[in-house]
């Protein structure tokens, strides 16, 4: 796996996470589908990332956890991660460590709970399997409480009971309440959240939402947040990365790109919201095919805000 070398292993002072210029290939394909993308998340912040499909949202998701080594991808660039003990290139750190790092300081959930769930094993003892892949020998009781106490934090009623139950027997909202317990029961400083709500219907999303809302504030957790909606995600993040075909397009606070939105490809995502004036008769706006395909350079055009010349 080539990567870019550098003799000292430095993330940007004050970042949690730190990509830069992550290119990633699968076989022969025409385009890289993530293409130099570099971004930072900062202890506690939360980063949206938006695109259509294929724009390299997931991949780029996979790459932070080194989940892509399965695929025939090859993978250039760098991905630090600064824990309490000191910055890891995840590209390279050896796999026991990452091991540790994947869990216990960044933690994943995805948009379909029922398949991250083993559907034969009762919920309680899959969450309490995350805590024990990083607390080997815990004891039983002290596992059951904390089990308990996550079930509790994502408000599924009744977890003493309930924890014996199978996945089956909860709602596709509830399921992903387990996930989310199971993500934060190390307490983990990074959570990336892929597509968490798509699945769900709109109230239940709004809950979720809420849920992941409260546990930032409580944990001071980071987050990088994943939709192809542009409203689901400016909901629970500070700042918006717009991708598409794998390239940055526009970087930017929330308020300073719904205000000044400047890639026509934000434009285009920003007027397929639709909103009270919205006639119900009107069709969508379209996004069309070649906004953002032209390769310019990425310019900072005011502070924070970043784009890419078109
Ligand atoms: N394992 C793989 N092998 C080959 N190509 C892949 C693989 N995974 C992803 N790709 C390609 O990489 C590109 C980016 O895919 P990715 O899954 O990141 O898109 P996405 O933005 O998450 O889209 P969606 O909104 O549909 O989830 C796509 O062209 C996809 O076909
Ligand atoms: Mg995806």
């Amino acid at each position: 796996m080539p990567i870019s070398s550098t003799p000292s292993i430095a993330a940007a002072p004050g970042s949690l996470l730190h990509i830069r210029d992550l290119t990633v290939r699968f076989g022969n394909a025409p385009r890289p589908a993530v293409d130099a993308l570099s971004l930072q998340i900062a202890p506690g912040e939360s980063l949206g990332l938006v695109g259509e499909s294929g724009s390299g949202k997931s991949v780029t998701a996979l790459a932070v956890l080194r989940l892509l080594s399965g695929a025939s991808a090859s993978i250039q660039g760098s991905i630090r991660y600064t824990a309490q003990q000191g910055t890891h290139e995840i590209l390279t750190m050896p796999a026991e460590p990452l091991r540790r790092l994947r869990g216990r300081e960044i933690a994943m959930i995805f948009q379909e709970p029922m398949t991250a769930l083993n559907p034969v094993m009762p919920v309680g003892r899959q969450i309490g399997e995350a805590l024990l892949a990083h607390q080997p020998g815990m004891p039983r009781r002290a596992v059951a409480d904390a089990v308990h106490a996550a079930m509790e934090t994502v408000a599924l009623p009744d977890p003493v009971r309930r924890s014996r139950d199978y996945p089956h027997q909860f709602s596709g909202g509830q399921r992903q309440r387990i996930l989310i317990a199971m993500a934060i029961i190390n307490r983990p400083r990074l959570l990336i959240a892929d597509e968490p709500t798509t699945a769900l219907d709109v109230t239940v999303q709004a809950q979720i939402l809420e849920l992941l809302a409260k546990l930032r504030e409580e944990y001071g957790l980071a987050m990088l947040f994943i939709s192809h909606d542009l409203a689901v995600v400016s909901q629970v993040t500070e700042r918006v990365a717009v991708m598409r075909h794998g390239l940055l397009l526009e970087l930017a606070p929330v308020r300073t790109l719904f205000q000044n939105p400047t890639h026509p490809y934000t434009q285009a995502l920003l007027r397929a919201i639709p909103t009270m004036k919205t006639p119900l008769d009107q069709p969508l706006a379209m996004v069309s095919a070649d906004a953002g395909w032209r390769e310019g350079v990425l310019e900072e055009q005011s502070p924070a805000h970043w784009v890419r010349s078109f």
